[in-house]
């Protein structure tokens, strides 16, 4: 997991930026903020939670305060950002749709459900059923998968326009999904003991507006947001809380541990529950990956406990801030078994092999050789078949390989069988050499999808490729 940061440290010595035009509301000035806001001075903010089944999400322009002084214009959903998080009882469908209200600049817009087992038309598709300005498009969830319920996860909603997603969701346009699921323990903290975490890194100009200058290696900030809010501090009871954290930035991983030495119970991964809690002190996050965490406060009250990110050193080291301020009876409790993985059919129909790599061309990336094109389809698996796919790094730096569609189950990491947090997931880290056996199984939906590396950067500089579920 070091290779990750390495990549990062090596990022800051490249000069091989490429620079797009600015669009509009995109900040131009030098990088820096006169102000330097001291940490833990503002509350943490939990994003507005919609829950009905039919659901508007309006891109639109929106300023929003988040450093001290002029107000930060944002390409947001429903004016927020986070934008509103998306909560939905399993089973159930659910319409998202989205308007498109952002200025021309912005050129059409599509939703990815990120995590969500949705038909091929419902993706989010990067270049097809797109939003136009002034459009909208119509998402449809069922809540289902393979002859169940879809499994109870902790999901995330962003823009996905092909070339575009890094300046988009840079600009704003994402937020929180969780599928709540009856099937899973009832015993874990719920409530306002549930909360869910968005974390990014920004950079400001002198006016407080985002700066994004496009770099195929990866765009990273020099500021640490947790839902929307500069390094905020929460006050919590002496009780144990669940904290669905998710890495939305566009290239920067986390290493998160606790100021105190305490360590995390960890239930979930992007694909929902564990099989059982695994603890652990210090927690890796590249983006797009999301963990599911429960800290207990017990015995701590009146601490002051500090959500670092141990990648860095200096003031961004400080994530968020936990004030232990209230006593309370504890309710929950982690039970030592969650919920089992699906059983997958021992003997996979078909076994791929798939190279991240680089091209030859500065500031391209490939997928089995070749820069990502919306016309091609590298392989197709038939509907109702588990297949194999050995994925192999060869491109010198780190990745995180997503697949859409559907859920992967590790077989090995560089032979090794998988660690007991990511045995099942749909984001996965893939540092340099690495190589990592998945196994899926495609059911449900027919027709085409994208994979891709999740450093947004990498996508939209063609690191995405697409396959074909055949009847
Ligand atoms: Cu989070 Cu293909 O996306
Ligand atoms: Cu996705
Ligand atoms: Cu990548």
């Amino acid at each position: 997991m070091t290779h990750l940061t390495a990549h990062h440290r090596h990022l800051s010595l490249v000069v091989a930026a490429i620079l797009i035009g600015p669009a509009l509301g995109i900040g131009t000035a030098a990088p820096a903020t006169a102000v330097s806001p001291v940490p833990f001075s503002k509350p943490l903010v939990i994003p507005r939670v919609l829950s009905d089944a039919n659901i508007t999400l309006t891109a639109k322009l929106a300023d929003v305060q988040i450093l001290p002084g002029a107000a930060t214009r944002m390409w947001t959903y429903n004016g927020t950002f986070p934008g509103p998080t998306i909560r939905r009882p399993t089973g159930t469908t659910t319409t998202v749709r989205l308007i498109n209200d952002l200025p021309a600049a912005a050129g059409a817009l599509t939703l990815h459900n990120h995590g969500n087992h949705s038909t091929s038309e419902n993706d989010g598709q990067p270049d097809a059923f797109l939003a136009a300005r002034g459009g909208s498009v119509t998402y449809t969830y069922t809540g289902t998968e393979a002859g169940g319920n879809e499994r109870g996860a902790f999901q995330w909603y962003h823009d996905h326009r092909m070339n575009a997603t890094g300046r988009n969701v840079w600009m704003g346009l994402a937020g929180m999904y969780i599928i709540d699921d009856p099937a899973d323990p009832k015993s874990l903290p719920r409530g306002g003991f549930d909360v869910p975490l968005m974390i990014t890194d920004r950079t400001f100009d002198a006016n407080n507006q985002l700066v994004y200058t496009f770099n195929a290696l990866g765009v990273t900030g020099n500021r640490t947001l947790v839902n929307g809010v500069l390094q905020p501090y929460f006050r919590v009871a002496d009780r144990k809380y669940r904290f669905r954290i998710l890495n939305a930035s566009n290239a920067r991983p986390y290493e998160l541990a606790l100021s105190n030495g305490q360590s995390f119970l960890q239930i979930g991964t992007e694909s929902g529950l564990l099989p059982a809690p695994v603890r652990r002190s210090r927690i890796t996050i590249a983006p797009a990956e999301r963990v599911d965490l429960v800290i207990d406060f017990a015995g701590r009250l009146g601490q002051n406990i500090v959500l670092q990110n141990l990648a860095v050193t200096g003031s961004m080291r400080q994530l968020l801030q936990f004030r232990v301020s209230r006593d309370l009876i504890e309710t929950s409790s982690v039970p030592s078994k969650l919920r089992p993985l699906p059983a997958l059919d021992p003997s996979p129909a078909a076994a791929r092999r798939i190279e991240f790599g680089r091209a030859r061309i500065i500031g391209t990336w490939t997928i089995n050789g070749q820069p990502f094109s919306p016309d091609r389809i590298d392989f197709r698996p038939r509907l109702n078949t588990t297949e194999t796919w050995t994925i192999v790094n060869k491109s010198g730096a780190a990745h995180v390989i997503h697949i859409h569609d559907v859920d992967q189950q590790l077989v090995s990491r560089n032979g090794v069988a998988p660690a007991r947090y990511e045995l099942m997931k749909e984001s996965w880290t893939l540092g340099i050499g690495e190589t990592i056996v998945l196994k899926l199984k495609f059911t449900d939906n027919l027709g085409t999808f994208v994979y891709h590396c999740h450093i947004l950067e990498h996508e939209d500089a063609s690191m995405m490729a697409q396959f074909e579920v055949v009847p």
